[in-house]
């Protein structure tokens, strides 16, 4: 095994790292797992499992039970109510929901969707295809000099004829984090909606519903230590109280007849058919892990990476560094395209996304096909980013660069 420089007492936690020499440093694609989340997911299906809502033997009704737990436990955890916590496979089912379920209902032709260059294709190609079907125009908000969300911009294209505001909390590609309240604030003074993208913010910044007092916020479970497959949107009750269910099936009607349905209130009325039971049990440990590790903690970590990795790149010549933020660092060797970066990269053990980041948009804004993009986690350390930059060392002296 590998000798490591510096001690990370959280490597222990994650056994595919714990026993391995690899050198993850691809968190905001999926974090990896800790051991008590694998448990969990284990113990439902060996002790636990049956289907939620609709047994009335005492298997279901605890099953039903930890289920309904799960979801307070992320309630609590975003700082809302239960019933604004709607169980979905991830951040782009979520915001595929939104768009289709709210949007579609609010927008009319003429009508602006506003949302920014460096969106994820998951809240960009919803929104492209809504606005095609309603005749509403997508408007785009870009960055300042320096890559950085440009509010001054936002204020620009935000007016009378803007109906949703759809933007990321975290940045997957840059590390940038937006001020959601201050961007909720200005959207409401419009009488618009404000949807928030926190795929990439869920494990890196504290989050807290009422306080941002955005519209609705969709977030993934594997990105945040929990399973895949397990996610959830968050709406303000009074939306989802008008918002349609995309899907419809068992458990989320009160009453069929032959010609027609009455649903449930939410959050049940968006849950049709059999769910991730053990998913959402798993992210409710997910939740307790991050708490016990604390958010501040995780802030520091990832702030502390990206610049330790920021000055460690830029000692290395022929570096382009495009973000440097919260725990990613995004990059390209000059003259060598990024995915033959990441093949050389992964023979010296170290997994690194290399790829448009399903931001085609911002690499065009950008004016590169595509970059490496190296992201931290708790179980991450100085010693990794050391290994990063040496193995970039031998690959430019490979290429002759
Ligand atoms: C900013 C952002 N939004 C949305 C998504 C989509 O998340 P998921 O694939 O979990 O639905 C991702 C995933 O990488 C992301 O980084």
């Amino acid at each position: 095994m590998r000798e490591r420089s510096v001690k990370n007492n959280y490597k222990a936690d994650f056994p595919l790292l714990a026993n391995s020499d690899l050198i993850y440093l691809d968190s905001a694609a999926t974090s990896q797992k800790p051991q008590c989340v694998i448990d969990a997911l284990t113990n439902y299906y060996q002790t636990q499992n049956a289907n939620v809502h609709r047994a009335l033997y005492g298997l279901g009704e605890a099953a039903t039970a930890e289920y309904e737990q799960a979801r307070k436990k992320v309630a609590g955890f975003i700082n809302s109510e239960a019933d604004e916590v709607i169980f979905t496979k991830g951040t782009t089912q979520g915001l595929n929901w939104i768009a289709n379920g709210f949007a579609e209902q609010v927008l009319k032709p003429g009508d602006e969707i506003l949302i920014s260059i460096e969106e994820h294709h998951s809240n960009l190609v919803p929104w492209q295809i809504i606005a095609q079907k309603t005749g509403a125009k997508l408007v785009y908000v870009y960055l300042t000099a320096d890559l950085n969300f440009d509010y001054a911009d936002f204020e620009v294209k935000l007016n009378s004829k803007t109906k949703i505001v759809a933007l990321h909390h975290m940045s997957n590609v840059l590390g940038n984090i937006l001020d959601i309240s201050k961007l909720a604030e200005l959207t409401h003074n419009f009488g618009a909606y404000l949807v928030v993208d926190g795929a990439q913010a869920a494990a890196h910044t504290v989050l807290d519903m009422k306080k941002f007092d955005c519209d609705f916020y969709a977030f993934s479970g594997h990105k945040m230590f929990g399973p895949m497959g397990i996610g959830v949107l968050f709406g303000k009750r009074e939306l989802l109280a008008k918002m349609q269910p995309v899907e419809y099936g068992g458990e989320m009607i009160n009453e069929v007849s032959e010609q027609s349905a009455d649903f449930k209130a939410a959050p049940l009325k968006f849950e049709a058919g059999t769910q991730n039971v053990a998913g959402a049990i798993g992210l409710g440990v997910a939740i307790d892990y991050l708490k016990q590790v604390g958010i501040t903690n995780i802030e520091k970590v990832d702030l502390d990476l990206s610049k330790y990795a920021k000055n460690k790149l830029e000692e290395i010549d022929g570096i382009t560094i495009y973000g440097h933020n919260h725990g990613i660092i995004s990059f390209n060797l000059d003259g060598v395209h990024p995915h033959d970066v990441a093949s050389f990269l992964d023979a010296d053990d170290l997994c690194l996304r290399a790829g448009h980041h399903c931001a085609e948009p911002l690499m065009n804004y950008l004016k590169i096909p595509a970059c490496l993009r190296a992201s931290f986690s708790i179980y991450n350390d100085y010693s990794d980013v050391d290994a990063l930059a040496n193995s970039l060392k031998k690959i430019k002296e490979f290429f002759g660069k």
